[in-house]
């Protein structure tokens, strides 16, 4: 059984200064697989099993997960209904592609739809494997669709990294990573609204944007921001793009971000949680843009296979029975209040289970010692923000636990 620790009641608050905190940064071991190529800096931990909020490693040292494996774990770790449906599915049919029917294509299709239906609104669904090639796919839809070759997108978004995928991504660092330039792409100021109103025009295909900047650090715009993105959209024909690959399925505590201030995208980009960590993503497309694709025009040989299918019905179907998406908004507003009166945080930004938590303290360092203390959490790309980005099933008695193991690092509780 997962460990639920109780959580302090009241998070005490204390008057000292925080002391200097600089641990030594984690150790960074090479990979464990030897073979791969070194892409990501690993942390210092070879995970065994899973089971809830919680990780187990390959010595049996028990962590509470903050950040779900990049939002990925949106079910919580191994959760039986999900794991059971795809075994279940394995036995009965691995894979077939869409050159034939299948029913558990068809139900967890509808089921996905149902969640967004809108008057006029999004009606389809084109699915594929990771993130970058919903982007990808979701912008050649615009380009196509509108017959135009310009995409706004926005300082700070995160996009993946395949060549598309990586121009439109407005983070210097990863931009700077793509093979080569693309052309007709302009990265605006995040929440800018004059900047969109200028750059956006009849030449513009699309107006892209990750509604919370997750590797940003969670930052969200002004509610008029994202209005102004529709109206501007609309007024010059162009197309609007709501990359969803973490804020979508519950994140946010809404089943997706799309719908919130009134305003309902054309297309919409999911992944990551859709199917508990099964690969596979989608792109939520409006009857119009749907009506004018031709077949042969897009595709992906394991796109809504069987058992990503599988996954994803049993992922939302656990979201519903176990009134996820409230757990979310509250276990959400329970950390961020918790987070505001810890001593040494700065801000909170972000919503539900997307937050960004400032201290001046580095954050590899705190998160060296967060994982030290037994919970694993995220950086970002802001050198003082950590990210929290936790399976949807985190109670507030491990969100306790979490922010006591918080405190105690930032020196609060010793
Ligand atoms: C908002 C967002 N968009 C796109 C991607 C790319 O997804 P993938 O890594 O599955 O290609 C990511 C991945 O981190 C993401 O967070």
């Amino acid at each position: 059984m997962p460990n639920t620790t109780t959580a302090p009641s009241v998070v005490v608050a204390f008057d000292e200064t925080l002391p200097d905190f600089e641990p030594e940064p984690v150790s960074r071991r090479p990979v464990a697989t030897t073979g791969l190529v070194n892409t990501f800096k690993a942390l210092p931990v070879t995970l065994d099993r899973g089971d809830g909020s919680w990780v187990w490693d390959t010595e049996g040292r028990q962590y509470l997960d903050m950040y779900a494996g990049h939002a990925v774990a949106s079910t919580g770790h191994s959760h039986p209904h999900v794991a059971g449906a795809i075994a279940a599915q394995a036995r009965q049919l691995v894979f077939y592609s869409n050159v034939v029917g299948l029913e558990v294509r068809d139900r967890a299709a509808g089921k996905l739809l149902s969640y967004i239906a809108a008057p006029g609104g999004i009606t389809r669904a084109l699915f594929a494997n990771s993130g970058a090639e919903a982007i990808e796919n979701a912008l050649k839809m615009a380009v196509r669709h509108t017959g135009r070759n310009r995409i706004v997108a926005f300082e700070g978004g995160f996009h993946g990294r395949t060549l598309l995928a990586s121009n439109v991504t407005g983070t210097e660092k990863y931009r700077a990573q793509a093979p080569f330039n693309v052309d007709g792409i302009e990265i605006l100021p995040f929440g800018d609204e004059e900047a969109l109103r200028r750059a956006v025009d009849d030449r513009t295909a699309a107006i892209l944007v990750e509604p919370v900047q997750s590797m940003a650090g969670c930052r969200m715009a002004a509610p008029s921001f994202y209005r102004a993105l529709r109206d501007t959209a609309t007024g010059n024909g162009a197309l609007l793009v709501y990359d969803e690959i973490q804020t979508g399925i519950g994140r946010t505590g809404r089943m997706f971000f799309s719908g919130r201030d009134g305003v309902v995208p054309d297309l919409v980009c999911l992944a990551k949680g859709i199917g508990s960590g099964f690969p596979l993503s989608a792109v939520l497309v409006s009857e119009t843009v749907a009506d004018g694709i031709a077949y042969g025009e897009y595709g992906a040989t394991y796109g809504a296979g069987p058992m990503a299918m599988a996954a994803m019905l049993a992922t939302l179907e656990v979201i519903e029975q176990e009134s996820l998406l409230a757990n979310v908004a509250d276990v959400g507003t329970y950390l961020e209040r918790g987070l505001s009166a810890i001593p040494g945080v700065e801000a909170v930004q972000g919503i539900g289970f997307m937050l960004g938590v400032r201290t001046a303290v580095a954050a590899p360092a705190l998160q060296a010692a967060l994982l030290e203390r037994g919970v694993i959490v995220g950086t970002s790309d802001d050198p003082h923000v950590i990210r929290l980005l936790p399976p949807l099933v985190l109670s507030r008695a491990e969100a306790g636990t979490f922010l006591h193991s918080l405190e105690e690092s930032l020196g609060g509780r010793q």
